[in-house]
């Protein structure tokens, strides 16, 4: 696991935000990419990229020619995704997923093949949650991949409404296990 002891201090200063006291498992990030389809991608958006144990994993992953844009809102993990990932298809933003759409177009990408999610949304403001949701069904690709890993299943019910159905499962080999919920843009 990636950066344990800077993602414990994050979740300390911000337990609503971050919503877990330890980083991803490996078998979680593994479950991620290949839902994902990352192999196959040409641009990624990963929301919540924390410490970097996806982030990293991601891009093992990603062909040399994509592009992973990774969009962090702690400050403190933003630098440190700065200072220990050094990647020329890896473009680091400090805010919120809620400047997805205008990120992407800032940075000339190309409608994403597939966006990975970690964000709280069963402790995101309900209206947050909702607007983020919008926009990924908006900015995504017809065939295009939404990956949310949650404890809870809040992300359901806000993407539910406008990706219609996700294929739901279980990693139970992370600490606390997950659900992973996958769509698939029509
Ligand atoms: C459960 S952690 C996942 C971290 C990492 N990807 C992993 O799996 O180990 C959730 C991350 O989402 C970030 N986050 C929460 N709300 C966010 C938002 N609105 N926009 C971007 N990042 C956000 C938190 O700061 C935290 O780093």
């Amino acid at each position: 696991m990636r950066g344990g002891a800077e993602f414990l201090r994050g979740f300390v200063r911000n337990p609503a935000q971050v919503g877990s006291v330890v980083p991803s498992s490996p078998r979680l990030e593994q479950r991620l990419v290949r839902n994902g389809c990352i192999a196959q991608a040409k641009c990624v958006v990963e929301l919540g990229p924390g410490t970097g144990g996806t982030t990293d994993a991601i891009l093992q992953a990603l062909p040399p020619a994509a592009r992973l844009m990774a969009i962090e809102l702690d400050p403190h993990f933003h630098d440190h995704l700065r200072r220990t990932l050094h990647d020329s298809r890896l473009l680091l933003e400090h805010a919120s997923a809620e400047r997805i759409a205008e990120l992407l177009s800032a940075r000339r990408l190309a409608p994403p093949d597939t966006i990975i999610s970690g964000i709280p949304f069963s402790t995101m403001p309900a209206e947050v949650s909702d607007r983020i949701a919008s926009l990924v069904a908006q900015v995504l690709r017809p065939g295009g991949r939404f990956v949310a890993y949650q404890v809870r299943a809040h992300v359901a019910g806000f993407m539910t409404p406008y990706l219609g159905e996700p294929v739901r499962e279980w990693e139970l080999l992370n600490v606390p296990p997950v659900r992973v919920f996958t769509w698939v843009k029509a």
